[in-house]
């Protein structure tokens, strides 16, 4: 039978309470979602022995996710990924943003997004589902962001142990967004090594090239012949060492976006596990820790780098300066909608 329960996960400096909901499917998985950041922290799902484990990066405790991490499960907004130089124009008006990301870009909402708030939160359950609404208001100017921004995600567990995403967001002056998630996965366990073995399938013919800082140069490239082509299934250590640093890079999904549609397939070789994402987003960032330097050691071990690849569903990066692109303005009357799947199956 599937349950939800909720915890206590300790308090922030100025006193709030954070939960810890437990959500666990009639199918065998566990997710762990807190208020802090709206954020996964734990998911445990099945081998093809029937041995569970937990397969995304996180933390036991609130101090190690306040003490600052690399958006571990991190809901991430008011805008994901970079936004060039930590500016744009929008209607007339030029908004400026904070420059986090090494004093250059803005990155992933700012010194404080999405990933670093309380967000509300109330069980959401249906009889073959359960889940927790998260809710979080962001006040008009919040970040440098116009507008105020109602933001909602839904985390749903199905009974054939699928982890749903739900995105909505409404605004009363036209402001950018762009919600993803930024958990970290490692299908053989989090703290077991690292993902270079893993396989990987992308269904996207095409990227978008980005300068030495990742911001994208406003092309749209193939993916053939270069090592960013994942269209077969591909180990992502293959030819991981001809993109320096490893991979950070955005994909144009097939599918244009709009409608639920499979984005990428990953199988974990030793325990057989595989994740399928579907999103209605038109983009995908494939994220391989390149950045993970062995400082954080988190439920499982220590996370040393690549030990754990993001696949964040997304609009392009900095498509705010990007006209061409796919929009990500939202304004008043509209409403934004995303939803991400990920499937745990093992074989
Ligand atoms: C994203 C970015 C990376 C990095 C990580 C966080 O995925 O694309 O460049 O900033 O977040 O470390």
């Amino acid at each position: 039978m599937a349950k939800a329960i909720v915890e206590s996960f300790g308090r922030l400096p100025a006193g709030e309470a954070v939960e810890q909901y437990v959500l666990t499917s009639a199918g065998g998985a566990v997710a762990k979602v807190m208020t802090y950041g709206a954020t996964l922290t734990q998911l445990h799902v099945l081998d093809k022995k029937g041995q569970s484990a937990n397969v995304v990066l996180g933390f036991d405790n609130l101090q190690q996710y306040l003490a600052g991490h690399p958006y571990l499960g991190s809901t991430v907004g008011r805008v994901a990924n970079r936004i060039a130089n930590g500016t744009f124009s929008l209607d007339g008006v030029t908004y400026t943003l904070a420059r986090n990301d090494n004093g250059i870009h803005h990155l992933h909402g700012g010194r404080k997004g999405f990933d670093k708030v309380l967000w509300k939160a109330e069980l959401a359950a249906t009889k073959r589902e359960v889940g927790v609404k998260f809710t979080y208001f962001s006040p008009d100017g919040e970040e440098g962001y116009p507008g105020n921004l109602d933001a909602t995600v839904i985390y749903t567990l199905t009974d054939t142990n699928e982890l749903k995403i739900e995105y909505s967001a409404t605004t009363d002056k036209p402001t950018p967004v762009n919600l993803t998630n930024h958990s970290y996965f490692n299908l053989a366990g989090a703290g077991r090594g690292d993902i270079l073995d893993h396989e990987l399938m992308i269904a996207a013919d095409r990227y978008t090239p980005a300068d030495e800082t990742l911001i994208p140069t406003g092309q749209i490239a193939a993916v053939r012949g270069t090592p960013m082509d994942f269209t077969a299934p591909t180990v992502i250590g293959l030819r991981i060492a001809q993109v320096p640093g490893g991979y950070d890079v955005n994909y144009v999904l097939n599918s244009g976006g709009g409608k639920l549609a499979l984005a990428a397939r990953v199988r974990d070789p030793k325990s057989g596990r595989v994740m399928e994402v579907l999103t209605t987003e038109p983009g995908l960032q494939l994220y391989t820790g390149n950045f993970l330097d062995g400082s954080l050691t988190g439920l499982g071990g220590t996370y040393r780098k690549h030990y754990g690849f993001c696949l964040e569903t997304q609009h392009f990066p900095d498509s705010v300066n990007k006209p061409q692109w796919p929009t990500m303005i939202l304004r008043p009357g509209q409403r934004y909608s995303h939803v991400t799947v990920q499937k745990f199956t093992a074989m």
